[in-house]
């Protein structure tokens, strides 16, 4: 009788060390893929990154990318779009890293505007700052465009005053990396619906941060609202979503 009872404890024993066996092994599987998906990304963004540098002719450093600021990858979405379709005016939501990028291939394309609305005083300065640095001022103007209230068809918002912009322009490349998320739910739907009619005919608009569940709710309104556009979402570090619209 005493020996079934050991027998039972024995097999116990060995059940729970193949199972916690089994768990580390999971485990161990779940952080080296983590790992590799780190690795993975962090080489994408080098990759950026190089070919930023080579492409731009930078005058002073670049101030630091990917957390609040644009990852390289999006800058490559953003200087590939520029560089190709040569766009006349760049009207940019959230001023920073990618604003200089994108004064450079303006600057570089010899033809274009690029204006960019921030809602903080500070940023705004700092990158006003930073384009006189890069000898950007002929091609980027930064506007400090605190928030207002704007009241549209599904809500009201905080989002940049547009008061004063002037009533003819035609963007032809629409950027939105502003306002910051944390402000309020959806943050950036009201660009499209404010700005539509500021749009040129083959406008180009690219979200930063589509990724997030904000900008996705925030595209479905978009598309829903506006079928004239045709969206691509591409899988950069952020997240990036590209809208053009239909012929
Ligand atoms: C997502 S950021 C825009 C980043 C910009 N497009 C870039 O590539 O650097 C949106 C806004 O957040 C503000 N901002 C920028 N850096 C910040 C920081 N480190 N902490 C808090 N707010 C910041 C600025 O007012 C900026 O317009």
């Amino acid at each position: 009788m005493q020996v079934t009872c050991l027998d039972t404890e024995h097999l116990n024993m060995e059940n729970m060390l193949e199972e916690i066996a089994l768990l580390l092994q999971e485990q161990e599987e779940r952080t080296a893929d983590r790992q590799r998906t780190l690795t993975e990304n962090l080489y994408q963004q080098l990759e950026a990154l190089a070919s930023i540098t080579s492409l731009l002719p930078l005058r002073m450093p670049l101030p630091p990318m990917r957390g609040w600021a644009i990852s390289p990858d999006f800058g490559i979405i953003l200087i590939n779009e520029i560089l190709k379709h040569k766009p006349r005016l760049v009207l940019e939501l959230g001023s920073g890293v990618s604003t200089l990028l994108a004064a450079y291939c303006l600057e570089k394309t010899g033809s274009g505007k690029l204006v960019s609305f921030d809602h903080d005083l500070n940023y705004s300065e700092q990158t006003r700052e930073r384009i006189t640095d890069h000898g950007l001022d002929r091609i980027a103007e930064i506007i400090h465009a605190p928030l207002t209230k704007v009241t549209l068809d599904q809500g009201e918002w905080d989002w940049y005053e547009t008061a004063r912009m002037d009533q003819n322009l035609k963007i032809d490349l629409l950027v939105i990396d502003g306002p910051p998320g944390q402000i309020q739910k959806i943050s950036r739907y009201p660009a499209l619906p404010v700005l539509h009619k500021y749009l040129a005919d083959e406008v180009v608009i690219l979200l930063d941060d589509a990724a997030r569940v904000d900008e996705k709710t925030t595209l479905d309104m978009w598309i829903q609202e506006f079928p004239e556009f045709e969206h691509e979402y591409r899988s950069a570090e952020k997240g990036a979503s590209i809208l053009r619209r239909k012929r």
